[in-house]
């Protein structure tokens, strides 16, 4: 299991503080929620912070976007060479043709799914994906509980995936901890997000590496 803790739980006064704590600790990616305060009822960080966040860095950047105009954002932090773009298939009338101007960017697409949002959604997206992201909470906040259906949900796409883009990963985000990410590895799930538990932990390489099962 790969290991994405969201910065959403960090401490924002100490930013790079923590940046470089989870990095150092051994996560694989650092992942950042874009919110808009449209899509989701609240509102979070724009290209400016999120480009001292990749000062920071020495892990690659999963910047998950929960906006309204995916593709205003999506050109707003390209430059700042992120691993993946994640844009949720609720607000994007035409997922196919962002998926190709994100890879023409150099960047791994990939798309998220909210927790009614059944996997049959994106059949026929897949096979150009490098990702789909699960929400396995409402998006929009940090620290709430995992909601349980995400598991035979993944165990489907994971099925779908396996037929018509095996290099493609799941990620599961929301509510993820040391009790339910075998959950998660058993059906399938290649990475998953982290923000409070990782954060909340005293030693970040302990809580991180809990999750490296
Ligand atoms: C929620 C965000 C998550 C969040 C996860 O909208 O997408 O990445 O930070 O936080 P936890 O792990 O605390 O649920
Ligand atoms: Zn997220």
């Amino acid at each position: 299991m790969k290991v994405a803790p969201s910065i959403l739980s960090a401490d924002f006064g100490n930013l790079q503080r923590d940046v470089e704590a989870i990095c150092a600790a051994g996560c694989d990616f650092v992942h950042v929620d874009v919110m808009d305060g449209h899509f989701v009822p609240n509102l979070t960080i724009g290209p400016v912070v999120v480009s001292a966040i990749a000062t920071s860095a020495t892990k690659p950047l999963d910047i998950h976007l929960m906006v309204e105009n995916n593709s205003f954002f999506v050109d707003l932090f390209a430059p700042l060479k992120p691993e993946y773009i994640s844009f949720h298939i609720e607000e994007e009338k035409h997922p196919h043709r962002l998926i190709q101007k994100i890879r023409s960017l150099g960047i791994k697409p990939a798309i998220v799914l909210n927790p009614h949002t059944p996997p049959e959604t994106i059949e026929y997206l897949l096979a150009d994906l490098d990702m789909v992201l699960l929400m396995s909470v409402n998006p929009g906040f940090g620290g709430q509980s995992f909601i349980e259906s995400v598991i035979p949900k993944a165990k489907k796409l994971s099925a779908m995936r396996d037929m018509i883009n095996p290099k493609c990963l799941i990620e599961v985000d929301g509510g993820v901890n040391d009790k339910n990410v075998k959950l998660l590895k058993d059906v399938g799930v290649d990475i998953v997000v982290a923000g409070s538990y990782v954060f909340s932990h005293k030693d970040k390489k302990i809580a991180i590496e809990s999750l490296k099962i």
